[in-house]
C-alpha cells in the first residue's frame, strides 16, 4: 500500500474526529458528530489493518513489512473478539450504567499503552534518536499503567462493586507526590541509560509497578463527590496514553486522536470542576464526599409531608410555571418518556414548563441531556443550572424527578457538610416542591437532605416513571 494513501487517510480521519467533537458540543448537531467520528474511526481501522498486511511502500520501496500469516490470524481474530464483546456489552448497557462502561472501556486504552511500551522496549526497534525514543516509550507506560489501575478502581466505585468512601492513608498526598517524584528521576536515568539493556529493564519493571500502585491510591483515595471529575481527568489520562503509544509506534493518527481526547477530557474536568465549585488539585488530593456512613442522619429535620399523584396534578393544573429538575433517579426509572409526555400535556394547557440542568446531575457527563433529547422535549425548553438558579422564586411549583444531591440546601446552608460549597439548583425558592423518590434514602454522596423536610416540600413516593404516568392520567 502507498505510504501516501495511508497518511492521506490518517489526515481525513483527524480531521474527522475534530469535526465530531465538534458536532458534539451542541445537541442539535450531535448525532451528526458520533456519525462523523465513526466513520473516521473506521478508515483510520481498516486503512491500519490494510496497511499492517500488505505493508507500505513510497514509490516502490518498501518502508513496512507485510505481516506474516500467523499475525494477520491474529489480528483478524482479535478484531472478531472484540467486536464480538463490544457489540454484546453496547446492546445491554443501560444509560445509568454509560459511566462504569466508559471507565472500563479507559483501563483498556491504558493496558494498551503499557504493552505497546514494553513490546517497542523489548524490539529495540533502530531509532534515529533512541535517547527520545526511550523517553517517549517510557513516560506512555508510565501514563498508561496509572490510567489502567485508576480506570479500574472508578469502574468498581462506580458500579457500586466498591465503596465510594475515600481511602485515606497517612500522608496521602506525599505518597502520590513521591510516586511522580520517582517517575521523573527515573527517566532522566532510563534517557541517560538508553543503550544499557539490564538498567532499562530494572528502571521499567520498577516504574510500571509503581505507576499501576499510583493509579489504584490516587483514584481509590478520591471520594465519592468527585467521581464526575474522576471520570474525566481518566477520560484526559486515556487521550494521553494513547497520544504517547502513537509517538513509541511513529503513528501521525494516533498522537492526533490521543490528544484530543486528552485535551477534550482535560477541557472536561475543568468545567466539572467549576461544576462542582473544586480546584483539580484538591480533587487530586481526594476525599472529598462522604465516607459511605450517611452524613447528617442523626440531626433533626423535623417530619416530611406526602403528596399523591392526583394532588399534585391539581398543582400543576392551576400554575403557571413549572420547573422539572430531573436527576439520576430519571435515569433509573427510565422516566424520560413520561417526563416528555407530562411536559407537553402541560404546555397544551398553557403551563410554562422549563427543565434546570445540574452539571453532575444523573452518573455521567450530559447524562439529562441526553435523556431528554432521546424523549424528544424541545432543547429550548432545556435550562442549564445558571440560566435557570434565579428563576426559582417566580414558580409555582418544581418537580424533582429522582434528583437529590443536586437540589441539597445543605450545600449552602451547612459548612460541615461533605458537599459544603458544591453550587446547587435552589429549588426551595418557589412556591412548592415535589419530590419523586422511592424513600427517605439519601443520594450518590451519602448526605441526608433538609431540602425534604421544609415547609413547602412534598414527597411524592414511588417508582419516578409510574408516578409521572399517574399524573398524567389524573390530568
Ligand atoms: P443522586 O443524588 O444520585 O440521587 C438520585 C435519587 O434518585 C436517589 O435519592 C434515589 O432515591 C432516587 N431514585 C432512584 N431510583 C429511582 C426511581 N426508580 N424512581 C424515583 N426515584 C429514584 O442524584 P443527582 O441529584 O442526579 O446527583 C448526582 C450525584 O451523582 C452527585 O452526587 C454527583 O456528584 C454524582 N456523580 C455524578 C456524575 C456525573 S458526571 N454526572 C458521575 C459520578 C457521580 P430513592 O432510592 O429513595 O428512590
Amino acid at each position: 500500500m502507498p505510504v501516501s494513501l495511508q497518511q492521506g487517510s490518517f489526515i481525513i480521519a483527524g480531521l474527522l474526529f475534530i469535526l465530531a467533537l465538534a458536532g458534539l458540543s451542541k445537541h442539535e448537531t450531535s448525532k451528526r458528530g458520533n456519525i462523523l467520528g465513526s466513520i473516521g474511526m473506521g478508515a483510520a481501522l481498516v486503512v491500519t489493518v490494510l496497511a499492517t498486511v500488505f505493508g507500505t511502500e513510497d514509490h516502490g520501496v518498501e518502508i513496512g513489512h507485510a505481516a506474516p500469516s500467523w499475525a494477520i490470524i491474529a489480528i483478524v481474530a482479535a478484531m472478531a473478539v472484540g467486536a464480538v464483546l463490544g457489540i454484546a456489552k453496547a446492546l445491554r448497557v443501560e444509560m445509568t450504567g454509560m459511566p462504569e462502561l466508559i471507565a472500563l472501556f479507559h483501563s483498556f486504552v491504558g493496558l494498551a499503552a503499557v504493552l505497546v511500551g514494553w513490546v517497542a522496549f523489548l524490539e529495540d526497534s533502530e531509532s534515529a534518536n533512541p535517547g527520545l525514543h526511550a523517553g517517549e516509550l517510557f513516560v506512555g507506560v508510565f501514563i498508561g499503567a496509572v490510567t489502567f489501575t485508576g480506570s479500574i478502581i472508578a469502574y468498581l466505585k462506580l458500579s457500586a462493586k466498591m465503596a465510594s468512601k475515600p481511602l485515606m492513608l497517612p500522608k496521602h498526598n506525599w505518597i502520590n507526590l513521591g510516586a511522580v517524584a520517582a517517575f521523573l528521576a527515573m527517566t532522566v536515568v532510563f534517557v541517560l541509560n538508553h543503550d544499557n539493556r539490564p538498567v532499562g529493564y530494572l528502571l521499567l519493571i520498577i516504574m510500571t509497578a509503581l505507576a499501576l500502585l499510583l493509579g489504584l491510591h490516587l483514584v481509590a483515595s478520591i471520594g465519592g463527590g468527585d467521581m464526575p471529575v474522576v471520570v474525566s481527568m481518566l477520560n484526559s489520562y486515556s487521550g494521553w496514553a494513547a497520544a504517547a503509544a502513537g509517538f513509541t509506534l511513529n503513528n501521525d493518527l494516533l498522537i492526533i486522536t490521543g490528544a484530543l481526547v486528552g485535551s477534550s477530557g482535560a477541557y472536561l474536568s475543568y468545567i466539572m470542576c467549576q461544576a462542582m465549585n473544586r480546584n483539580f488539585i484538591s480533587v487530586i488530593a481526594g476525599g472529598f464526599g462522604s465516607d459511605g456512613a450517611v452524613v447528617g442522619e442523626q440531626k433533626d429535620y423535623g417530619t416530611h409531608r406526602e403528596i399523591t399523584a392526583a394532588e399534585t396534578a391539581d398543582l400543576l393544573k392551576n400554575s403557571s410555571s413549572v420547573i422539572i429538575t430531573p436527576g439520576y433517579g430519571m435515569a433509573v426509572a427510565q422516566a424520560q418518556g413520561a417526563v416528555a409526555d407530562l411536559t407537553a400535556k402541560l404546555r397544551a394547557l398553557g403551563v410554562k414548563v422549563r427543565f434546570g440542568i445540574h452539571p453532575v446531575a444523573g452518573r455521567l457527563p450530559g447524562h439529562m441531556n441526553v435523556l431528554l433529547a432521546e424523549a424528544k422535549v424541545p432543547y429550548d425548553i432545556v435550562l442549564e443550572m445558571d440560566e435557570i438558579n434565579d428563576d426559582f422564586e417566580n414558580t409555582d411549583v418544581v418537580l424533582v424527578i429522582g434528583a437529590n444531591d443536586t437540589v441539597n440546601p445543605a450545600a449552602q446552608e451547612d459548612p460541615s457538610s461533605p458537599i459544603a460549597g458544591m453550587p446547587v439548583l435552589e429549588v426551595w425558592h418557589a412556591n412548592q416542591v415535589i419530590v419523586f423518590k422511592r424513600s427517605m434514602a439519601t443520594g450518590y454522596a451519602g448526605v441526608q437532605n433538609p431540602l425534604f423536610f421544609k415547609e413547602n416540600t412534598a414527597m411524592l413516593f414511588g417508582d419516578a416513571k409510574e408516578r409521572v404516568e399517574d399524573i398524567i392520567k389524573a390530568l
